[in-house]
């Protein structure tokens, strides 16, 4: 259902300078004219976020890859055929009139085509680039409502373009394309066996030696609730609970033997539906004013690593230095 004057009113607003939320499939984007660097900077300045981190171009379609890159190497073209559109962003060797502001300085440019119905049919309407990073404060949760989005951002943003829960629920996979050996810099739910699957070689897998500065995530907390979050084994729940006071506990795949009155959250088993719900659990018990919110951990299998990823950054346990 696509509800054309909004995606017109919402192509016109991008075409003049504005901000426009838009739903994708992984989190809400909020989104800027990828030419126009005065509305950029808008960006930056609504969400706080510090210059030197890169945003994603966002395209309506995959032939428009070739605009914003020097050359779409056969890798590029084999991930964007199977994956896009679709979670999984690009890294690839910019062209040169891709913006500064967009790239952080650096010579390379994110690029992905997003898996909504309406993000496709306002980048189609819009013809450009679309710069779209989550829209969120710099270092809090990713919307994955256009409620969410409000929250974050009241009037900060023109128009939020609302298309409900988001699907996915976590952010795109990030594999850099410009070395030998293709490098995942944000894990998602296009997991490393998926890219390696269809690249028909290994992938490096760099989260913990990333030494690059504008890599994802550099923040210790970054993805994070305000509320302390702590993430611990199911073994040792039961004893730190004791020592806190009001706590939330959110568990998935144990059951924990908690006092009637803790305020106790189940999660899906399935890794999917888990990062379908986490973010919007998070943001519900951030504002139920919980002195923590403890969470058990999950699996250390492949499935579930961009969820750790993400659970670590909430609490704030990640060790990569920031
Ligand atoms: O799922 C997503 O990717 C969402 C939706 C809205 O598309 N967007 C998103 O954008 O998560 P953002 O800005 O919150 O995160 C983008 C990440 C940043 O951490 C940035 O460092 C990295 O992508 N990035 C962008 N361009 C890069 C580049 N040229 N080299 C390395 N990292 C880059
Ligand atoms: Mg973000």
């Amino acid at each position: 259902m696509i509800k054309t004057a909004e995606i017109r009113e919402a192509a016109d607003i991008l075409r003049s300078g504005g901000l426009v939320a838009l739903p994708t499939e992984t989190v809400y984007g909020l989104g800027a004219d990828a030419a126009n660097e005065a509305a950029i900077r808008r960006i930056f300045k609504a969400k706080g976020r510090p210059f030197d981190h890169p945003l994603i171009v966002h395209i309506g379609k995959i032939s428009d890859l070739s605009q914003w890159v020097l050359e779409v190497p056969e890798n590029a073209e084999r991930l964007a055929k199977a994956f896009w559109p679709g979670p999984l962003t690009l890294i690839l060797k910019k062209q040169p009139h891709v913006l500064n502001i967009v790239t952080g300085g650096q010579d390379t440019v994110g690029i992905r085509m997003p898996n909504h119905p309406l993000a496709l049919a306002l980048l189609q309407t819009f013809g450009g680039g679309v710069v779209a990073p989550s829209a969120n404060q710099f270092t809090h949760v990713s919307p994955t409502t256009a409620a969410a989005v409000r929250e974050e951002l009241g009037d900060k943003v023109d128009f939020i373009l609302d298309g409900g829960a988001c699907a996915v629920g976590l952010e795109s996979t990030i594999i850099d394309l410009t070395h030998e050996v293709p490098v995942i810099l944000r894990p998602g739910m296009i997991t490393q066996a998926m890219l390696e699957d269809v690249l028909g070689m290994s992938v490096r897998n760099t989260r913990q030696d990333a030494s690059d500065v504008r890599a994802p995530g550099m923040h210790h907390l970054h993805y994070a609730p305000m509320t302390k979050t702590v993430l611990m084994a199911n073994a040792d729940l039961a004893n730190y609970l004791k020592a806190v006071k009001k706590p939330a506990v959110v568990v998935s795949h144990n059951d924990v033997k908690v006092p009637a009155e803790v305020q106790f959250v189940k999660m899906p088993n399935s890794a999917k539906a888990y990062a379908h719900d986490l973010y919007h659990t998070l943001r519900e018990l951030d504002r139920q004013s919980f002195q923590e919110i403890i969470i058990e951990s999950v699996p250390d299998t492949a499935e579930w690593i961009a969820i750790k990823d993400r659970l670590m950054k909430a609490s704030g346990s990640s060790n990569r230095s920031p």
